[in-house]
């Protein structure tokens, strides 16, 4: 088994691009941080998930896929039973982008999910699935997926888990670093481009914003973000809190709310970036916990009645916005999705039911009877949200004639009571429909519900924009540049009733549909044809591109004064003592002229790592050498 002491090599990658230079494949031997076929029968770096999980895991010669020997799990008596990889222990690091896969291989029919545990800083555990596949009895291959974490989530590991308890087998495990990609700093601004229009922004998860290409895209093209994930009702409703309280007071329609350490990356970055947010969502009939609406906070209680749900709907609402006040107050929440996607297709309400029954049923319909929660949750958003917060209503398939009915409808009552600002368009597009048909919608489809919308005289957002193809990639693209091309044409027809156009995503890789690639930027983060057709035709001033000014969530580097005695050390540029991956940073910081990287005297001597003439990125290298000891 080859354990990498080599995470330095995923970090060189990161630190190179840090200041532009040519970067260095990791996916080569170097980066690979655990890549076994155990034929070693070395099955030391899984362990089973705690105390509980009773899996044995072994080696064994019992079929493998590759060579001789696999690892076997046995014994699992726990769906997420499983073998895991503790991430720190192979020098795995924050804001670092991993690639992993495995095969496996179950019993019977089952998923299995390679997840992502951690801790966050309120010491609350999180489970993430980052890929699934499922096993027939046969071999299967996790698809390649790619991963990274921020400084916030802490004991981070893999593991691979199933949906029931049958044996398990894993060969061909590989851990590696991503190969690190720059944004192209040379390209128009989009939010320049579009500056005498709208906003254009961008949704991102806490998880998707630590590597630095990521905030680096971000910056140079959005001046609005959306949480991807991170303040739906999933995530700001504390269920032990809330079974607290009810203990305490007796009182069963106060829900507690709380901004997780997720939220806060994200909202951290905004604030220091000066970045107005879009609020992503408060009341859904999905990513709600179902135990939101039961008489005992469990999920599988009995459903409480409207007049107690109407009070917890307002007591979560006031809660979303005062957690938010105490300590975002100077972040500009412009925006807010008060309720989402309450239409049926036909323009009805939702089938009553658990989210988790299927058909989109919804809990909501489920107490009510119909839609009339909607008309309150705008009221208490009005109530409780900072004055000049704009409220929309966001659907998708808002142009489907009988769903659009439904939503003028309502918009139309909304308006007259003075309760709603807009309306959110989601906008999921496809420009092949399987090949079947035209794209759906076409634009001409759009432009006529853009039109519709307009004539409400209410605020139109685009939010939550992605466009999918069916076709091999250069087909692909070339069918979608035109159809972004003539989507945006029509969204600036009608640009004096839409103040912002936000993407799903950033990056294809990253996004909900990333096997249709429907972004603008492909995952080494370049622009792609689609991108070029919606700025084409326009005129714009764009700015040269600039380092971000202020402090992101990314570490600051910062060096203080040695003191009198400090050494020359080859290699401690920021003289503590040590070289490490701190010293190769701060370096990198100060030949890419960050201001805020202060070398003293003797640490410029340290630094010139290579012992050739001058402070040079060469030194970078060098000293990472220093710490791979490659030297
Ligand atoms: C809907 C929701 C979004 C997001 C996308 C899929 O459109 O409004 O919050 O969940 O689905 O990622």
């Amino acid at each position: 088994m080859k354990y990498s002491k080599k995470a330095a090599a995923a970090l060189l990658s990161g630190v190179l691009a840090l200041q532009g230079m040519p970067v260095l494949n990791p996916s080569a031997a170097e980066g690979d941080l655990l890549v076994t076929d155990f034929e070693d029968g070395d099955v030391k770096a899984f362990s089973k998930r705690g105390d509980e999980d009773t899996s044995v895991i072994a080696s064994t010669t019992e079929d493998a896929h590759s060579g001789k020997t696999c690892m076997a799990v046995t014994e699992r008596s726990q769906g997420w039973n499983g073998p895991s990889v503790s991430l720190e222990s192979l020098g795995c690091k924050p804001g670092v982008q991993y690639l992993a896969t495995a095969w496996v291989k179950m019993k019977w029919y089952n998923t299995v999910r390679l997840s992502m545990q951690y801790t966050d800083e309120d010491g609350e555990q999180h489970y993430d699935n980052l890929a699934q596949i499922i096993s027939d009895g046969k071999w299967v291959q996790i698809p390649v997926t790619k991963f990274s974490y921020t400084s916030g989530m802490k004991d981070v590991s893999i593991y691979i888990e199933g949906n029931d308890k049958a044996e398990m087998w894993v060969d061909d495990f590989s851990l590696t670093a991503a190969p690190v990609y720059e944004i192209q700093k040379d390209i128009p601004s989009l939010k320049d481009v579009y500056a005498d229009s709208f906003k254009i922004g961008c949704a991102v998860t806490a998880k998707e914003l630590s590597p630095k290409s990521t905030q680096d895209l971000i910056l140079k093209h959005c001046n609005s973000l959306t949480l991807g994930n991170e303040l739906k009702p999933e995530n700001m409703l504390n269920q032990k809190a809330t079974l607290a309280y009810l203990e305490e007071t007796g009182d069963n329609t106060v829900p507690q709310v709380k901004l997780n350490g997720a939220a806060k990356i994200i909202l951290d970055f905004c604030r220091d970036n000066d970045i107005p947010v879009r609020g992503h969502v408060l009341v859904w009939h999905s990513q709600t916990p179902f135990w939101f609406f039961t008489e005992d906070y469990t999920a599988e209680g009995k459903v409480v009645d409207k007049a107690t749900m109407l009070k917890r709907m307002e007591n979560y609402i006031k809660g979303v916005f005062e957690a938010l006040e105490a300590e975002y107050s100077d972040v500009n929440f412009y925006a807010w999705d008060v309720v989402n996607e309450a239409f049926s297709e036909g323009g009805g309400p939702r089938e009553p039911g658990k989210y988790e029954d299927g058909n989109g049923s919804s809990p909501w319909v489920k107490v009510f009877g119909d839609n009339s929660f909607i008309e309150p949750a705008f009221e208490y958003a009005r109530k409780y949200a900072p004055k000049g917060t704009k409220l929309y209503y966001n659907d998708y398939n808002e142009y489907i004639s009988s769903k659009q009915d439904g939503i003028i409808k309502l918009a139309t009552s909304l308006k007259a009571k003075g309760l709603i600002d807009g309306i959110g368009l989601q906008s999921h597009l496809n420009v092949t429909n399987n090949h079947t048909s035209d794209p759906f919608p076409t634009a001409g489809q759009y432009e006529i519900a853009l039109k519709k919308y307009a004539e409400l005289g209410l605020d139109l957002q685009v939010t939550e924009l992605d466009c999918t193809y069916d076709d091999d990639v250069a087909n692909g693209e070339k069918l979608q540049a035109k159809y972004y091309s003539d989507i945006m044409d029509a969204i600036v027809k009608y640009k004096d009733s839409i103040s912002a156009v936000v993407f799903w995503g950033t990056t294809d890789d990253q996004s909900w549909r990333a096997d249709r690639n429907p972004l603008l930027f492909n995952e080494e983060y370049k622009a792609k044809p689609c991108f070029e057709s919606i700025i084409d035709g326009i005129e714009y001033t764009t700015a040269p591109y600039q380092e971000p000014a202020k402090k992101t969530t990314t570490t600051t580097t910062v060096t203080t004064e040695p003191s009198a005695d400090a050494a020359l050390l080859r290699g401690d540029v920021n003289c503590s003592g040590a070289v490490d991956v701190s010293d190769a940073v701060l370096l990198a910081r100060f030949v890419a002229e960050d201001s805020k990287a202060q070398i003293s005297a003797i640490g410029k001597k340290n630094a010139d790592a290579d012992r050739t003439t001058g402070i040079t990125s060469d030194d970078v290298i060098a000293i990472l050498r220093i710490i791979a000891k490659l030297d």
